[in-house]
């Protein structure tokens, strides 16, 4: 037991050793950055463009207000609450329910290892931008030149072009994590997220100011009403909003265990859904102005040149930057703003891991960042600084957010909602302090809504998957590394919920004198027996009223 009777519990053993944000805006700058990633910049405006464009932002703004910010306020409540990474939250929650959180760490762990590799390559790029390095084919360029990608195979040639910034990448992981929750992680959102807003309004207005960009606009957002009535365009706007909140999979969880106690978790949750979405809008408008500038200067008309991902970022946009006036500076913004809106994201998976590992044994933050990052970066490197790099990149990121977050996010909602029925508990701990306070509503979106809107998103997938097979791509690439790894995911998840905890570890209900309705006792008994009082709320210490 690492409680010490009488110290605050802001200070308690438990709660320094695991690290915590110095302070709520810390902590919702992290947030913000962890959800400001590449499906910000180079998914959504793609998304809304194909799902009815300007009518898609109404299906969009349903789902962030009946799943997202609701399912983000269950992560942060599950996580505030139990004061763990994600496996210790759901032992803590019931017993159980442990492999859930372990299949939560494994995934973030199989999405570090290549979503580094993508920051890698726009490390690399922007760096390109300044002489426009990649010619007249930015295409040929990408995948001959740069990436040295051959035809469908594992190989285990280097691309040396690869390997130094994806080396750089990691190591730059390494310091940030190896800084602690606050001194890295809470440090380097400080800096960058504002930075990240800065650049990107810089290069918005660029974009703007580009010939052109008024049909890039005209086609994002020409509505198309007809659209409201697919349940695919329902279904993409759900999916949208659930990975673009990094909700399901672990981080906020993580995230809000380092939040003080008494700090406001669903203004917290309101402002991080919202500064998502205003970003992702910003992202759309710039993208597609400069898509308009480049339909407009090759004559031909916006769809033709629109697109998403890796085509967007690596073809379309070099060859914007070729040839617009002060294209370098563009060129930088873009690819600055990639990197940066990337390694927030970044830090944000490998901190679920972490968290996971220096809970579960007792290590250092040291030993843990070591243990973590090391394979990690070893696995990123050998998997995609070769020549095969690419395809292995594009069938992992598929399936892993297809079968992996998706699932393991429906499976655990409806394990917290309907088997440890712990909403009633989890709404009561986000009205202590939080402000609006959340009701049967909210329970509500959780338990039925929610899932329901995700298992659509499922479904949908499913069927593209199974008419035809992902991209064409041959089935031994796709049994290996999409369905066999989805697999066996929440089968490594399960095992190591069989491994024992570290001795002292606390795992029936919240840790002692973490009930936001009860302030610390002044004995708290040691080993593990739930010492929750349940006083009326109103006997809280915070003056929540
Ligand atoms: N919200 C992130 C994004 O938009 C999703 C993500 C988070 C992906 C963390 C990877 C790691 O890109």
């Amino acid at each position: 037991m690492s409680t010490t009777a009488g110290r605050a519990p802001e200070q308690s053993g438990e709660e320094g050793r695991r690290g915590a944000f110095s302070s709520r805006r810390v902590f919702i700058l992290a947030a913000i950055g962890s959800a400001v990633g590449l499906g910000n910049i180079w998914r959504f405006p793609y998304v809304a463009y194909e799902n009815g464009g300007g009518a898609f932002l109404l299906p969009y703004l349903v789902a962030l207000l009946t799943a997202g910010i609701p399912f983000l306020l269950l992560d942060y409540a599950i996580g505030h609450r139990h004061r763990g990474s994600a496996p210790l939250s759901f032992a803590r929650l019931r017993r159980g329910a442990e492999g859930l959180g372990w299949w939560q760490v494994a995934i973030c762990f199989v999405i570090a290892v290549y979503y580094a590799a993508v920051l890698a390559w726009a490390l690399r790029y922007t760096f390109f931008s300044l002489d426009q390095a990649w010619g007249s084919d930015p295409n040929a360029f990408f995948f001959g030149e740069f990436l040295q990608a051959g035809d469908v195979a594992v190989t285990a040639d280097v691309v040396p072009g690869v390997l130094v910034p994806l080396a750089i990448v990691w190591l730059a992981v390494l310091v940030v994590m190896a800084l602690g929750v606050q001194r890295g992680i809470g440090v380097v959102s400080l800096v960058f997220i504002p930075l990240l807003v800065l650049a990107f309004v810089v290069l918005v207005v660029q974009a703007l100011l580009l010939d052109g960009a008024g049909f890039g606009l005209d086609a994002l957002f020409r509505p198309d009403w007809g659209a409201l009535t697919e349940a695919s365009v329902w279904a993409a706007a759900f999916g949208q909003i659930f990975f673009s909140l990094s909700i399901g999979f672990g981080i906020m969880i993580t995230y809000a265990s380092y939040v003080g106690r008494r700090e406001d978790m669903t203004g917290s949750g309101l402002v991080v859904g919202f500064s998502n979405s205003s970003f992702e809008l910003l992202a759309g408008i710039g993208v597609f102005a400069a898509l308009g500038f480049m339909a407009q200067s090759s004559g031909v008309a916006v769809d033709e040149v629109a697109s998403g991902g890796i085509g967007l970022a690596f073809i379309a946009f070099p060859t914007i930057i070729s040839e617009a006036p002060a294209g370098a500076l563009l060129g930088v913004l873009f690819f600055g703003s990639l990197v940066i809106a990337g390694i927030t994201s970044l830090i944000s998976v490998i901190e679920v891991v972490i968290s996971a590992v220096r809970d579960k044994f007792d290590t250092s933050r040291l030993t843990a960042t070591l243990a973590v990052v090391v394979p990690t970066a070893v696995l990123s490197l050998v998997l995609f600084s070769t020549t095969s790099g690419i395809y292995v990149l594009d069938v992992v990121d598929h399936f892993v957010n297809q079968y992996g977050i998706l699932v393991v996010a429906l499976v655990s909602m409806l394990v917290v909602a309907w088997a440890v029925r712990a909403l009633p508990r989890l709404s009561e701990h986000l009205n202590v302090h939080g402000r609006p306070r959340v009701g049967t509503g909210w329970r509500v979106l959780v338990s039925i809504v929610a899932p329901l809107a995700l298992a659509l998103v499922l479904v949908f997938g499913l069927l593209d998957d199974l008419e035809a097979p992902y991209e064409d791509y041959p089935t031994w690439l796709l049994l290996v590394f999409g369905w066999l790894m989805v697999v066996a995911l929440p089968v490594v998840g399960f095992l190591l919920a069989r491994v024992k905890w570290r001795a002292g570890t606390h795992l029936d209900g919240p840790p002692p004198g973490s009930d936001p309705v009860a302030p610390l006792r002044a004995t708290a008994p040691a080993g593990g027996a739930d010492v929750r009082p349940r006083p009326a709320a109103g006997q809280d210490e915070g003056g929540a009223r």
